[in-house]
């Protein structure tokens, strides 16, 4: 690619610019109150990507939030890559713990960014990443030199569930018609170990309520004698996991694919250093499933959280008071080969078997979505390897991530092609937490390395 980084280091104020003026925009789609936000956020979009040289951008609606189309083809008989990304955001909350507010992007330097990482709710996930992709296109097509067609599709809706895409993209099947699918929302293992992911884990979501007493009661004058939904809870949540740490819901492993020692072994050259890890979150051991390492415990294996649990009495002092009602919101994280609508069921049976006498429950399924794997062997994840070797001069290490981008899963279904997940960010990058931050150097070097992925790509499908 002649000139990228000249054209990266020339322009490279504007770039930062405009993604800070990007960040500004809370577009938070859990939260009605930014439905305005959200709006004003696909429009920028549709603007950067005009822009950036597509010769057609179009605002589609959805029942939800809008998905920003973008499409330049200079040949039908070149290949396309579909480029996927979002625009929301999750919730700043708790505001508090933010040491800059989120929507005001400062930049500062930090122990893995010394060259300064931006701050602010989105500034990864996604903004942040799927920003570079606009700027890589901007790079290839104002200097002649993007070599196949491009495709752009960028929604709304990603932190919620991506529940319209879905619908969208069965509906659109000629629209997105495409020979690889091209994601930047994941991370890689440092920033000079470059890492492609493979995997992504399939989600459950389900929210519990337990119901005792028809109201608050007196916790002296009925305290012992009536079941505390809320000590019900948090009895039957702790009986979801054995003494090993292994899931207790009967069928729940039935179809985890179990990989093999081979496979293990390779999964154990990754570079991973326990105590840093714990060191990094100030802990004094890791905790988890029996029988596996850390990064297979949050990779290869399903898991079971409570991502919120509450009831009763929470203000300040004290108030003697057993409540009626308890809830918690859980999330499963699943592997391979298990089917979310299936544990969402086992799930439910069996937390509404273990519920004592005394009590009701209730289970309500939220989102959820497929795991997904991507062999190593064909021309997307090959032509990616050879872009980090140009820009990071290493060969990528391919690892599989414990997060979950239910929508991939579909694509595959759908439009039949592979995705390949190029991830600029780093764990340490707090995403979906307070501080979020994006470090400039990753940035900057997610710009250069994609349009080689458009080269090599092209070529490789000759
Ligand atoms: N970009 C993340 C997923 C991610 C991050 C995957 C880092 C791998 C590495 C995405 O925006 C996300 O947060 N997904 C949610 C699921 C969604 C249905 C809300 C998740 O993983 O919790
Ligand atoms: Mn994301
Ligand atoms: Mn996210």
């Amino acid at each position: 690619m002649k000139e990228i980084q000249s054209y990266i280091a020339e322009h490279k104020d504007r770039f930062l610019n405009e993604l800070i003026n990007l960040l500004k925009i809370p577009s938070v789609s859990a939260d009605t109150a930014y439905k305005n936000d959200v709006l004003k956020t696909a429009d920028a979009i549709k603007t950067s990507l005009e822009n950036a040289g597509c010769d057609l951008v179009e605002i589609c609606k959805t029942d939800g939030y809008p998905i920003v189309y973008g499409e330049k083809i200079i040949d039908k008989n070149l290949p396309t890559v579909l480029v996927y990304g979002h625009y929301d955001v999750q919730p700043a909350d708790p505001i508090e713990l933010w040491d800059s507010p989120p929507y005001e992007p400062v930049i500062k330097k930090t122990e893995k960014h010394p060259e300064g990482a931006i701050f602010a709710r989105g500034a990864c996930d996604d903004k942040g990443q799927m920003y570079m992709h606009v700027k890589a296109l901007e790079f290839m097509t104002s200097t002649n030199q993007l070599p196949c067609n491009v495709k752009f599709m960028i929604e709304g809706e990603e932190e919620v569930g991506s529940v319209n895409l879905s619908t969208f993209v069965k509906n659109n099947q000629d629209k997105l018609k495409n020979d690889v699918i091209l994601i930047s929302d994941t991370g890689m293992i440092a920033n000079n170990i470059p890492s492609i992911t493979t995997g992504l884990r399939g989600l459950s979501y389900v929210e519990v309520e337990v119901t005792g007493p028809n109201r608050d009661l007196h916790s002296g004058l009925y305290g012992g004698a009536v079941a505390n939904p809320i000590n019900v809870l948090t009895k039957m949540i702790a009986s979801l996991h054995d003494n090993n740490n292994h899931i207790t819901i009967p069928g729940f492993y039935d179809h985890v694919e179990e990989l093999s020692k081979e496979e293990r072994a390779e999964m154990a050259k990754a570079p991973f250093n326990l105590n840093n890890y714990k060191k990094a979150l100030n802990i004094d051991a890791v905790y988890g499933e029996e029988g596996y390492t850390t990064n297979e415990r949050n990779s290869i294996r399903p898991t079971l959280d409570v991502n919120g649990i509450w009831g009763g009495y929470t203000g300040e002092g004290a108030k003697t008071v057993i409540a009626s009602k308890a809830y918690a919101k859980i999330s499963m994280r699943l592997v391979p080969n298990q089917d979310w609508k299936n544990i969402t069921q086992l799930f439910k049976t069996h937390f509404e078997s273990i519920a004592p006498k005394g009590v009701t429950v209730k289970v309500t399924p939220h989102h959820g979505g497929q795991g997904y794997v991507t062999p190593i062997d064909n021309i997307g994840y090959k032509a990616a390897s050879k872009a980090y070797e140009e820009t990071f001069g290493k060969t990528p290490i391919p690892q599989r991530s414990g997060g979950s981008i239910p929508i991939v899963a579909l694509f595959e279904q759908e439009l039949k092609s592979k995705t390949i997940l190029m991830g600029f960010g780093l764990d340490s990058d707090a995403i979906h937490s307070p501080n979020e931050h994006f470090g400039i150097f990753n940035y900057l070097k997610g710009i250069e390395t994609i349009p080689y992925f458009y080269k090599y790509f092209t070529e490789l499908s000759k």
